[in-house]
């Protein structure tokens, strides 16, 4: 049975009647399923609690996806414990069974497509088409991190060290202890499988704390891991409070490592937390933070700007640009300024806003706590750049917002500094290429950029000089895809990993050299 080379699954075509019509359906079938209750999962045992995260419909916040049964720090701890437990035995499973139970839900997943990208689209705000492409990364993490543990425990034999006569040396990767894993709802199945399925299969086990907003979409995945075999323990499923679970484990003496993934306050919060020594802790713990982004898109005067045009509206406006990587920013040289700006509006004034289920372009933002930001953010733009569309709530029974955008924003502006999390882009204007790259690399941040531009000498040189983790040439700055575009921000942005990248199982290990005397 010999194991496939890792491929990118392929996305879903809703042009073709009948792949509507399955999406459709498990629309339908997702909410005859609405206002289910879903308990705690520790150490295999299903805990209700009376205490719950009323999760909505963000598009129609009359509709109760689930409710979800709720930990706080004594269940958080009973969760510890359950993870303290299995580690004893399954950091000694073989990693091929490890890779197996990923390859299985990956198998699973596959087959039940559109139900997960379904309850997504309704549970986050996705349209069809970025709800698919985020279960289509979720496959891809387990198919590529299961293959990644082949690959490392291979190398255990093969680690090409130097050597000396006399000896047998072997350097091998083995497991952290417990971690807790802190997922965001911007990619609600991805992100949390990706943390997630990373970290068990290199033989560490966890304590999954979901977003509070998207907790329904990551029961589902540790059900489905359970369905694979996954042993009671290994994932430990605790919804709760970030302020009180969150800091409660991040501080706990027992917790080996934090697995992050969510705005720079709460990450940096996390990295100091953890960095006290708790009584009773015998080791430094490790984080690993991948937090926000301002990433932007840079366009010169010899681009092909209706493809540039069309590559800040995709960036900016994709999931109401509730992306780390969204193209918040546009600086175009001014030459092509005017006319980049006026393809950029035009493209956008045609985004129908509306339900996801109904697959609208533009479907609503996550809560009201986003909402009145983001609302905020278009007030301060006001002042800060003209106006040129949008800039208002639109109308639904949900969080929507129109595409807005401001013009000739000054570098220095909040709007160009800050990330906003919305639909909402800046435009900047540049004196030439190597200026716009300048008012690029002004940022804290560091995650995506992208540049146009048709000259070769130019593209050398941004290549060189554009400070960010993830960079495009001439496409859209959203869109990593696993094992093709590791994924992972500078500075501000995180920790300098990189997800669906060949070093990341790295992260969740200690290497151990053995010396032999022979
Ligand atoms: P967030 O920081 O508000 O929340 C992230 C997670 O942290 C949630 O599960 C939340 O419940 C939890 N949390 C909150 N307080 C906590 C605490 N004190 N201790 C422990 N956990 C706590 O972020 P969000 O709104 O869910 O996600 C949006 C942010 O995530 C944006 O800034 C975005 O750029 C970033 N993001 C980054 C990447 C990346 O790869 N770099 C990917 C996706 C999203
Ligand atoms: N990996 C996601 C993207 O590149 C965040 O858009």
């Amino acid at each position: 049975n010999e194991m496939k080379p890792y491929a990118n699954e392929p996305f879903t075509d809703f042009s073709l009647a009948e792949n509507k019509a399955a999406m459709e359906a498990a629309i339908a079938k997702a909410k005859s399923e609405f206002g289910r209750a879903y308990p705690l999962k520790i150490g295999g045992q299903m805990i209700e609690t009376e205490a719950k995260i009323t999760s909505i419909n963000p598009g129609n916040v009359t509709e109760v996806i689930g409710l979800v049964s709720r930990a706080n720090q004594e269940l958080a701890e009973q969760a510890m414990q359950a993870a303290l437990n299995a580690f004893e035995t399954w950091s000694k499973v073989p990693a091929s069974q490890r890779a197996g139970y990923l390859f299985k839900a990956a198998k699973l997943m596959r087959e039940r497509k559109h139900e997960f990208s379904a309850l997504m689209l309704l549970e986050s705000g996705k349209n069809y088409a970025e709800a698919d492409v985020d279960t289509a990364e979720a496959i891809d993490f387990l198919e590529f991190y299961g293959r990644e543990m082949l690959r490392l425990s291979a190398i255990n034999e093969t680690q090409p060290l130097a050597s000396i006569p006399g000896e047998v040396n072997r350097l091998t990767y083995t497991p952290l202890g417990v971690g807790v894993i802190i997922p965001p709802w911007n990619f609600p199945l991805a992100i949390c499988v990706g943390m997630t399925a990373a970290a068990v299969v290199s033989g560490n086990t966890v304590l999954l704390k979901p977003a509070s907003t998207t907790p329904v979409i990551a029961h589902q995945f540790v059900a489905l891991m359970e369905e694979a075999g996954l042993p009671a323990g290994v994932i430990n499923y605790i919804p709760g409070s970030g302020a009180e679970i969150g800091d409660y484990l991040t501080a706990h003496p027992k917790t080996r490592f934090v697995s992050f993934t969510g705005s720079k306050e709460v990450g940096l919060r996390i990295n100091k937390l953890a960095a006290e020594t708790a009584p009773g802790q015998i080791w430094i713990k490790r984080v690993i933070a991948e937090m926000g982004g301002k990433d932007g898109i840079v366009v010169d005067e010899t681009a092909d700007l209706e493809a540039a045009a069309a590559a800040i509206v995709a960036s900016a406006f994709g999931f109401q640009g509730q992306k780390c990587s969204a193209g918040s920013r546009a600086i175009i040289v001014q030459e092509v300024y005017d006319e980049v700006a006026g393809y950029v509006v035009a493209l956008a004034e045609k985004l129908q806003i509306g339900l996801p289920e109904l697959n609208c372009a533009v479907g609503p933002v996550i809560d009201q706590i986003s909402y009145a930001r983001i609302l905020d953010y278009i007030d301060v733009g006001r002042e800060e750049g003209a106006l040129l569309i949008g800039g208002a709530k639109a109308s639904g029974n949900g969080y929507y917002i129109q595409p807005t955008i401001f013009g000739e924003v000054d570098p220095k502006a909040r709007i160009m500094q800050e990330e906003i999390f919305g639909p909402v882009l800046a435009l900047a204007k540049a004196k030439d290429w190597r200026d716009a790259i300048a008012i690029f690399n002004d940022t804290e941040y560091g995650l995506t950029g992208s540049f146009f531009s048709t000259d070769e000498d130019r593209i050398a040189e941004a290549l060189d000089t554009i400070h960010c983790g993830n960079l495009y040439v001439n496409r859209k700055c959203t869109g990593a895809l696993v094992g093709v575009h590791p994924f992972g921000g500078f500075n501000m942005s995180g920790t300098d990993s990189k997800a669906g990248g060949p070093d990341y199982l790295l992260l969740f290990t200690q290497a151990k050299l053995t010396s032999r005397k022979v």
